[in-house]
């Protein structure tokens, strides 16, 4: 009898054991997706989590572009207490896979076969020395204009299609009494505009050349005195209350009917559909005049934090498992304004602007006019990716002029490697 119990309490222990190997603990989410579109599409993440069992905890650090998040992540580990998950961008993902800190995704990418399906572009931040350490969500882009279709009704303003034709929509917007640019000035904001100045003087060609390749020369070069001189002609166009504002607000007064074009990432088309906004009807989206055929991409991925464990680290598998579903991928990039980070997902649920922003990825991808985002650090390391920002940022509030930009900016970059 002695030896029945003994054999059954071994049993239960061992069972015990593997479910708590088995079964998913909550997951711990680090993220800066606060603005109302964003948090409806954060929503269809925790709901997905929801319906299979993995409970979440929410770390929401506000601040778009993520510069605070990443400040609150540093504080974080250095404390020794990571989170789960982790909303990062580019260059930010492999920094933390050198320093040893992301979980391996292997198992989980090799069951769900993401090597045929993600993009090479993505797989170059989703995987470090050939391990996958994070699960790529979407793929977003900068060089969209978000316009008030109704202003431009009202002004008898066609859709631009070169950066001369866009100058000369803005300044009718001007004259007529209008806010031409709804604009943040905050540096990431800033900087998310450059990305598209930059191609809009030189194509992907001069964009790799100086911020990818980071070429002295084309750093400092004329064509670069153009690209902050076409800064300073957009920064004629924005209001006299710029200052500080936050990236959605910018939207909002587009939305609104305050302001007739905002120069932002897809992420902004989320805010309009937040707000009931229907494309074609209400809004426009296209590529900034002089970009098209160009695409600046940034991804979110979720890296997942190497954790002890067992549960946590079950939780991690499934969580990654779920964010690269097709059918999760097609229902989550709807409501954020970015598409898929996956190749196989149909089109189906997508509205024009996501249609095209699928289209143009694809062309782009195809005929070497993919670039990564300097703003979103996927250019380069945060060190001179910040040093790319502080000379955009104090060349748009006046400090000095195009020429002293460039110059400066060639030294910056030069110190920050
Ligand atoms: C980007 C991010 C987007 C969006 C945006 C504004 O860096 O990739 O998903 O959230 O910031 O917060």
């Amino acid at each position: 009898m002695r030896g029945y119990l003994g054999k059954k309490s071994v049993l239960v222990t061992a069972l015990l054991a593997s479910t708590s190997i088995a079964q998913a603990a909550d997951v711990e989410v680090l993220h800066w997706w606060t603005s109302g579109g964003e948090a409806a599409a954060l929503n269809v993440l925790k709901t997905d989590l929801a319906g299979q069992s993995i409970g979440w905890v929410d770390m929401p650090v506000a601040g778009g572009g993520g510069e605070a998040a990443m400040t609150t992540l540093r504080a974080r580990v250095t404390a020794g207490n990571a989170p789960t998950a982790v909303q990062m961008l580019g260059f930010d993902i492999l920094d933390w896979a050198a320093e040893g800190k992301l979980a391996n995704l292997n198992d989980v990418a090799a069951e769900e076969g993401w090597d045929a399906v993600v993009p090479a572009a993505l797989q170059g931040f989703a995987k470090f020395e050939g391990n996958w350490v994070s699960a790529p969500v979407n793929v977003h882009s900068t060089n969209w204009v978000w316009a008030n279709k109704a202003i431009l009704d009202e002004l008898g303003i066609a859709q631009p299609e070169s950066w001369d034709d866009f100058v000369v929509a803005l300044q009718k917007v001007k004259d007529a009494g209008k806010v031409a640019l709804a604009h943040g000035g905050q540096a990431w904001q800033d900087a998310t505009v450059f990305d598209s100045a930059v191609l809009s003087v030189g194509g992907t060609d001069f964009y790799t050349k100086a911020f990818v390749e980071l070429d002295e020369q084309a750093l400092g070069s004329d064509q670069m005195v153009e690209v902050f001189n076409r800064m300073a002609t957009l920064r004629g166009f924005v209001d006299s209350n710029f200052s500080g504002r936050d990236w959605n607000l910018a939207s909002a007064m587009v939305i609104n009917g305050e302001a007739a074009f905002q120069i932002m990432g897809d992420w902004a088309k989320g805010e309009f559909l937040n707000a009931g906004k229907v494309p074609g009807d209400d809004f426009l989206c296209f590529r900034v005049p002089g970009t098209q055929g160009a695409v600046s991409f940034n991804s979110d991925q979720f890296a997942m934090f190497a954790q002890a464990d067992a549960g946590a680290q079950t939780a991690q598998g499934e969580m990654a498992r779920a964010i690269m579903s097709p059918s999760f991928q097609s229902a989550f990039n709807v409501v954020k304004g970015s598409v898929p980070a996956r190749t196989d997902v149909p089109n189906d649920a997508f509205d024009a602007c996501g249609k095209q922003g699928m289209v143009d990825l694809a062309d782009a991808a195809a005929n070497g006019r993919l670039v990564g985002s300097i703003a979103h650090g996927h250019a380069n390391p945060a060190a001179v990716k910040n040093a790319i920002y502080d000379v955009v940022t104090a060349h748009f509030n006046g400090e000095y002029d195009a020429a002293t930009a460039a110059a400066n900016l060639v030294n910056e970059v030069m110190a920050a490697q």
